[in-house]
């Protein structure tokens, strides 16, 4: 009887070969270093502005909220909050999640999540200073996201 013999060796190629694909899709996205230093995030034009859309409705949301809490209209500040909340990641296309590094996707959903811890402490009634304070340190994910990435409009060549 003829026996097989499993080739490891083709099988060790394989294994790495996925880990490497993984890697690529998983951690590293569609990426290449920026012209300023920056790690550029490369995106279909569509994609781009979807992404850049949705960052000013987070301004936007984040000028009700400041606004909100002055005026002490928890009311406001929850729904505003809650407008970006988990509920708007749902939103998001699969190609574009794919092309997004795993540490710029920890940043952007970290960030909704704070927007509900937000509307969940207005909702609860908490103090607009304590709202206030959770808000000026979800705006650090705000300014490390954009330390750290830029998003070119024109592919760059990669080298
Ligand atoms: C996970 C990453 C990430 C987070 C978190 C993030 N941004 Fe951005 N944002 C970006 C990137 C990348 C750009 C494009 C920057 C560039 O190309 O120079 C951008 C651009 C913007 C722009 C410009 C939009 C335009 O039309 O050009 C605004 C406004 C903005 N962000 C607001 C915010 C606010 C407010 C928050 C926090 C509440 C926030 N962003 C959080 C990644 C992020």
């Amino acid at each position: 009887m003829k026996t097989t013999t499993p080739h490891w060796i083709a099988i060790g190629i394989l294994s790495v070969i996925l880990v490497a694909i993984g890697f690529k899709f998983i951690v590293l996205g569609s990426t290449a270093q920026g012209d300023d230093g920056r790690t550029a995030v490369l995106l279909e034009p569509a994609e781009r502005q979807a992404v850049l859309g949705e960052m000013r409705v987070l301004l936007e949301t984040t000028q009700e909220i400041v606004e909100a809490l002055a005026n002490d209209d928890l009311t406001s500040v929850e729904s505003s909050a809650r407008s970006v909340g988990s509920a708007a990641i749902t939103t998001m296309d699969f190609t574009l999640r794919a092309k997004l590094p795993l540490a710029f996707k920890k940043l952007g959903f970290g960030t909704h999540y704070a927007f509900d811890d937000i509307a969940d402490m207005a909702k609860a009634g908490k103090p607009s200073k304590d709202i206030q304070l959770k808000l000026a340190d979800t705006m650090n994910n705000c300014i490390a996201c954009h330390a750290s990435y830029q998003l070119p409009s024109k592919p760059i060549v990669r080298r």
